[in-house]
């Protein structure tokens, strides 16, 4: 797809990077953790560039602002603010961040480094279209089973129906700003709150470079993607 950024100046992206990566083994909070040599976020957010979006807000490990600052300094106008105790604060914190004048506000995990300028392109467009709140997903691979605590299998989940779903996530900012507001319990994504205000989740495909990069297995795929030059 080719990216029109003229078009694109009126998208601000909120980018969570304030999580501490525990699952991803010992070492700096995961958004700073190196990817052939160079942290995810920087990978993340050199995507996000190249789609043309007109406003970017990190939301980093608050000891870690001004260094994060100092790191995107290079890839464009990036305003950097301390994140929070979960996603859904750093998300929040992001948001309040965000000049006034930005109506398409799209949500993206650090942890996506490789999501490419495409996806954020397809997703923007889709909320300027007309749905107030878009997911990119992809069907699910695996069989799902639900399981009880003791260990033993409840049913099989009817997968032909199921998405995994990915970021970045766009949405009509009074749509993303009233389901902050209005949330009461943790989500661990945007469409989540959403849902629960009633307003519909509109889909589009995903990519399948907008992997999350949470296991340790997860960097070596994602290493062995960038050194094909399979992820632009
Ligand atoms: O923990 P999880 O993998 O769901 O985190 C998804 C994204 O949310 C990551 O990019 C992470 O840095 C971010 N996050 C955050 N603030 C937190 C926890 C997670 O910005 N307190």
């Amino acid at each position: 797809m080719t990216a029109r950024p003229e078009l694109r100046g009126d998208v601000a992206v909120l980018v969570p990077a304030a999580g501490l990566g525990v699952r991803l083994g010992p070492g700096g909070p995961k958004a700073l953790r190196l990817l052939s040599g160079e942290p995810l976020l920087v990978h993340a957010l050199r995507r996000v560039a190249a789609a043309g979006v007109g406003c970017v807000v990190v939301a980093a490990p608050p000891g870690e602002v001004d260094a994060v600052a100092q790191l995107l300094a290079g890839i464009g106008p990036v305003t950097v603010v301390p994140g929070g105790d979960t996603r859904q604060a750093s998300v929040a914190a992001a948001l309040a961040a965000v000049p006034a004048n930005f109506d398409i506000i799209l949500v993206h995990d650090a942890a996506r480094s490789l999501a490419p300028p495409a996806l954020v392109v397809s997703v923007a467009d889709a909320v300027r279209a007309g749905h107030d709140a878009v997911i990119p997903v992809l069907p699910v691979v695996d069989t799902i089973k639900e399981v009880a605590a003791s260990g033993v299998v409840v049913g099989t989940v009817d997968r032909t129906v199921l998405r995994a779903v990915q970021t970045p996530q766009g949405f009509r900012r009074a749509v993303l700003a009233a389901a902050h507001d209005a949330a009461t319990d943790q989500h661990t994504d945007d469409a989540g709150m959403v849902e629960k205000l009633g307003v519909p989740v509109f889909c589009v495909p995903g990519d399948e470079l907008a992997m999350k990069i949470t296991r340790p297995v997860d960097l070596m795929i994602a290493e062995a993607l960038l050194a094909r030059t399979l992820a632009p």
